[in-house]
């Protein structure tokens, strides 16, 4: 099975960067040497007019696209793509000053200023009306041109704007939601502090203080944007049926629902600049980074995407910004690919010699040398995408699923005290994405490649589910989930499961609520948080059905368990609930239901998972053990699969990779079934898929 690629008329991964003509537009000198170095640095793709707004429309009433039009015929004459981008995320001064309206109001109250960028407002018709001007107009002039190749809106849409325009949009939300507002009362448990509202105009979104309204808040906000981004879609399609189209999104980025933009787009596209640097951990900033790549390729159900932005070399509002150490580069861009990515692209093709990138790495810095440092990485990874044609469309064979869900990552966070000075549960504010991160890092660690759902999402292609921290149970999720584990299914979860319903309020009778205390045969209804420095060890039962013996200290939480029947794995060996569960395996019809009720180190957590994987027979990317620190992941069309090995360590690695592999990136391949990587190495191995 193969998707078609990305781009229909170009078969390649693709390699591409932003580039900014419209700031060289009097520097016809700049823009030859851009059109004479592209094909030097490997670039076949090119995103333009991310900010060209003014450029293109000067003044309210004059448009000017002679430059773009220039652009354009120049790149098809080049052989080159644009990814064409509407220019909404940056507005002109003009626009801003004739309708302050426009402009986002922040959650302080204060309307933005002229200037900055994604600062408007997303309900405003004015803006609404001139984007859909802007976006018709680009499309009806390039919907044919030879160079378009892939429609680029709202660049990094986010934020919420809390305007009035906005605020009674949300009150029309709320309304169709609830349909009455002693619906909303009771839902949103609002006799707490006096809150039961008379009128819906009542409800201000600021008010943190109801755990409902702030999950609800989230999911207008993001459905409210989603249906920007369908706005701009809309106006491009009216020209350009068939182009498609992305936006690029932001990793895991914690107050919107990528779940609810994904359907609107064509092609999920993905912005990180991971900085990696050499170090003990290294491997685990680098497994974090895997977890977006693979939610990038999920959000479409294992649709191939494409990595938007990266930096080549430095990043300029991280702090102190080290350079990307020699090789790093292809490490980093290839781990993109291994995921999932059919392209990688630079932010930025450029440095500009002014403003507040000027700084931010570029292929081509202010030396303008194409045989720099730089230049030659990315010369480099030029070549390898060049020899991995075959990987084009393919996506990744994952046996095991992992629910990310943000409502429960939105739902922890109400509840966790960290905001303002209020009760309820501590060390909230990354727990969610913690544990998520924490547990795919097992798989991860054990080459066991990883394809996520949201928490409504079908368990039945998977072998294995890793369910972390899922507090939020929405109608439904829990009975699917106990019929999947009867059937056979097994399931792992965590220390803050099933706990609340999808309204935010909590579940009575102990936890995890909604039948999954049978499913799990655990059951918890206190949790000790600890602080930074509190260890509680825990000990593995001797004898237990994994084999587990390791001794381990557990960190920021434990759930104390009360078995309903399951086995203890491993038991806490210190505190007043020494010798209560921590660690528990339940068999449950013709399925297993691991529960894992504290937060374990990274090491013994990968452990604890190749055990898992090792009893129930998981197939894994390569047959022998992997050193920590480096990961194995496929790409399959069903018949060839190409392993990628991928070495986070600073010190060379030989792993076992199995019979039959040869280097799809030429040179040595594997000798006697061993692959050796260099430090920070990485390689691409084919080979022809097993039955
Ligand atoms: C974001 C933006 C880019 C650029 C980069 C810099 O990802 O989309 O326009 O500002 O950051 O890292
Ligand atoms: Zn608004």
């Amino acid at each position: 099975m193969r998707y078609p690629p990305l781009n229909p008329r170009h078969s390649h991964l693709i390699h591409g960067a932003d580039w900014n003509p419209d700031q060289w537009l009097e520097r016809p000198d700049i823009l030859d040497e851009d059109f004479a170095l592209f094909p030097r640095a490997g670039l076949d793709h090119l995103s333009v007019g991310i900010f060209a707004w003014a450029a293109v429309q000067p003044a309210p009433d004059v448009w000017n696209f002679d430059w773009l039009d220039r652009i354009m015929d120049r790149l098809a004459a080049a052989g080159r793509f644009a990814i064409l981008a509407t220019p909404s995320a940056g507005k002109p001064a003009w626009l801003a000053q004739a309708h302050p309206e426009v402009q986002r109001v922040w959650e302080a109250g204060n309307r933005s200023e002229i200037g900055g960028r994604m600062n408007h407002c997303w309900t405003s018709p004015v803006f609404r009306e001139r984007v859909a001007e802007v976006d018709h107009r680009l499309a009806e002039r390039y919907s044919r041109h030879p160079a378009l190749a892939m429609w680029h809106v709202s660049n990094e849409a986010s934020g919420a704007c809390y305007c009035e325009l906005c605020r009674a949009e949300w009150h029309h939300w709320l309304q169709r939601k609830y349909g009455s507002l002693a619906e909303l009362n009771r839902r949103w448990w609002t006799p707490f502090w006096s809150h039961a509202y008379s009128d819906w105009t009542q409800i201000d979104p600021k008010d943190h203080c109801l755990d409902g309204m702030w999950l609800d808040w989230r999911r207008f906000t993001s459905e409210h944007i989603a249906g920007f981004l369908g706005h701009e879609i809309a106006a491009l399609r009216r020209h350009c049926p068939l182009v498609p189209v992305t936006s690029n999104f932001m990793g895991s980025v914690p107050d919107l629902d990528y779940w609810r933009f994904a359907p609107v787009l064509d092609v999920i596209s993905n912005d990180a600049y991971p900085v990696y640097q050499p170090g003990e951990h290294l491997w685990i900033q680098a497994s974090n980074d895997a977890f977006n790549f693979d939610l990038d390729r999920s959000l479409k159900g294992n649709r191939p995407w494409l990595c938007m932005e990266s930096s080549p070399s430095t990043i300029n509002w991280a702090g102190p910004a080290k350079l990307k150490r020699p090789g790093i580069h292809a490490l980093e861009m290839l781990q993109n690919i291994a995921h999932g990515a059919d392209g990688v692209c630079y932010f930025q093709w450029r440095q500009g010699r002014g403003g507040h990138e000027k700084y931010h790495g570029a292929v081509l810095g202010h030396d303008r040398d194409p045989s720099a440092r730089v230049f030659r990485e990315v010369q480099d990874v030029s070549t390898m995408l060049g020899k991995l044609d075959d990987v084009v469309g393919t996506p990744v064979p994952a046996e095991v699923g992992l629910i990310f869900d943000w409502e429960s990552d939105w739902a922890i966070r109400s509840g966790s005290g960290i905001r303002e000075r209020r009760p309820g549960l501590p060390w909230g504010q990354t727990a969610y994405q913690g544990a998520c991160k924490d547990h795919y890092r097992g798989a991860w660690g054990n080459g066991l490649p990883v394809q996520m759902i949201n928490g409504d999402g079908d368990p039945a292609p998977f072998t294995l589910l890793i369910a972390p921290a899922m507090y939020l149970l929405r109608p439904g999720m829990a009975e699917r989930l106990a019929a999947w584990v009867r059937g056979g299914g097994i399931l792992i979860s965590t220390y803050l499961c099933g706990m609340v319903d999808e309204d935010n309020l909590v579940l009575e009778g102990g936890w995890p609520g909604q039948g999954l205390s049978e499913v799990f045969g655990v059951r918890y209804q206190e949790i000790d948080f600890l602080p930074d420095a509190d260890r509680v060890p825990l000990a593995p039962v001797p004898a237990n059905s994994l084999g587990w013996e390791v001794t381990v200290d557990a960190t920021d939480v434990c759930c104390l368990l009360r078995s309903l029947g399951a086995e203890t794995i491993a038991s806490y060996g210190g505190e007043f609930y020494a010798g209560t569960p921590a660690i528990t395996a339940h068999r449950y019809g013709a399925g297993t239901a691991y529960f894992i009720g504290a937060q374990l180190p990274a090491a013994e957590l990968v452990d604890l998972y190749r055990r898992i994987a090792d009893r129930h027979g998981l197939r894994r990317a390569i047959p022998g053990r992997l050193p920590l620190g480096v990961t194995a992941q496929v790409r399959s069309d069903g018949a060839t699969e190409h392993v990628f090995l991928l070495n986070f360590t600073g010190i060379g690695q030989t792993i076992e990779v199995g019979p039959g592999c040869t280097n799809a990136l030429g040179g040595p391949g594997p000798a006697d079934g061993r692959m050796v990587l260099a430090a920070h190495g990485v390689a691409v191995l084919r080979r022809t898929t097993q039955p």
